[in-house]
């Protein structure tokens, strides 16, 4: 197996810097909206042979480093009693029960057998890592309060002010629930997880460490050292040390931040993945090169454990795919000729 992201991951020398990208099974590929004609999402996510086959599409077009589950952060929700849709063209609505007390903690061979089944089909395919992933506790606690995405998330932060002994209750099922979620992907064979929190970062800096970090803690602490974790905090910037110790091995970063001023922030002891803003994607080649120089050389900065290229966010369903390859192609090609600069 080529292991050059699990080698970045755990900060040993590589020949160049891995690269994949968030949401890169998924809409921007033709081959993708071609099944997606056929079956719906949730069919995709539970059907083994499908979601497997989904995983694989962006590998037959681009030389990534690492492959990704094909499923959603949502779905161990419905294993606790939450119904799911998602709206054809539109995000997903969430119908939790009346009593929020009523939610179970999910056993994943029960309520997700077919997750575990696709990781398994994958590990015989695969000769590149498998990253398994789960969202966060206070980001699907989100989804659950607000039905959905929201502006303000007042709901939640309301929930978190005025009736916190709830938030705490639920928080804490939500977060056995991403325990066993990533444990039984982790004993499926999954080389590496990535907890996703796309929403933590609409709270304070304080908020965030008395109410989400705890919980993060917690799930971490119990994969500790079995394969490398990845947390993700989209507009973490202005909090990157509280996210350093929630003890992750790779720290994933956006694009509001420059990544050399998350280096120096983030000082020894963990990796960093990112940053390209998915919205490059649309420079044009000249400029875009100049951009991913600019990530590559400051993630070789020797302060930092190892750098995984990847994009700030989820890649946009508008980008065009021969500008992926171009992306992956010239990660790969600028990484060896600065590392034979720097030696
Ligand atoms: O990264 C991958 O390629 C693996 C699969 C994956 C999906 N969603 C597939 C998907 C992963 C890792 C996710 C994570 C996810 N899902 C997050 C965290 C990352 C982020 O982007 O912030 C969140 C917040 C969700 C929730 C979700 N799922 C939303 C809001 C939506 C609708 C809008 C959108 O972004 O697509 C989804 C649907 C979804 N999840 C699709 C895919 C490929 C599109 C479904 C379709 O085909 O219509």
């Amino acid at each position: 197996m080529n292991d050059t992201f699990l080698k970045a991951c755990r900060g040993e020398r590589t020949d160049y810097t891995p690269i994949w990208i968030m949401r890169q099974a998924g809409r921007y590929l033709p081959e993708y909206q071609e099944l997606r004609a056929k079956y719906d999402f949730m069919t995709l996510c539970e059907t083994p042979e499908l979601a497997a086959e989904v995983t694989l599409q962006p590998l037959r077009r681009f030389n990534i480093d690492a492959a990704i589950l094909f499923s959603d952060i949502l779905v161990p929700l419905k294993g606790m009693g939450i119904e799911i849709e998602f709206l054809e063209n539109g995000g997903p609505i969430l119908r939790p029960p009346e009593d929020l007390r009523t939610l179970r903690t999910i056993t994943p061979e029960e309520d997700v057998p077919f997750v575990l089944e696709t990781i398994k089909i994958l590990l015989g395919e695969l000769d590149i890592p498998l990253i398994g992933f789960s969202g966060a506790p206070f980001t699907l606690l989100t989804y659950i309060l607000e039905g959905g995405t929201s502006k303000n998330f007042l709901r939640t932060k309301r929930l978190m002010y005025e009736e916190r002994e709830i938030y705490t209750e639920l928080m804490g099922k939500i977060s056995e629930t991403v325990k066993r979620y990533l444990k039984a992907q982790i004993d499926s064979g999954v080389h590496a997880v990535q907890i996703f929190d796309t929403w933590a970062g609409i709270l304070t800096p304080r908020d965030f460490m008395e109410s989400v970090l705890p919980f993060i803690k917690d799930i971490i602490g119990s994969i500790k050292g079995r394969v490398p974790v990845i947390y993700f905090v989209l507009n973490g910037g202005t909090f990157l040390e509280m996210i350093k110790d929630s003890g992750a091995d790779v720290i994933g970063i956006d694009w509001r931040i420059d990544i050399g001023n998350a280096i120096d922030r983030l000082k020894d002891g963990v990796s960093v993945q990112g940053n390209l803003d998915p919205c490059e994607l649309f420079l044009p080649e000249k400029r875009l090169f100049e951009r991913i120089e600019d990530i590559l050389r400051k993630g070789m900065r020797s302060s930092i454990k190892g750098h995984v290229f990847n994009l700030g966010h989820g890649i946009l369903p508008e980008t065009p795919v021969d500008k992926v390859k171009f992306l992956v192609d010239n990660v790969h090609e600028i990484s060896v000729k600065l590392r034979s600069t720097h030696a």
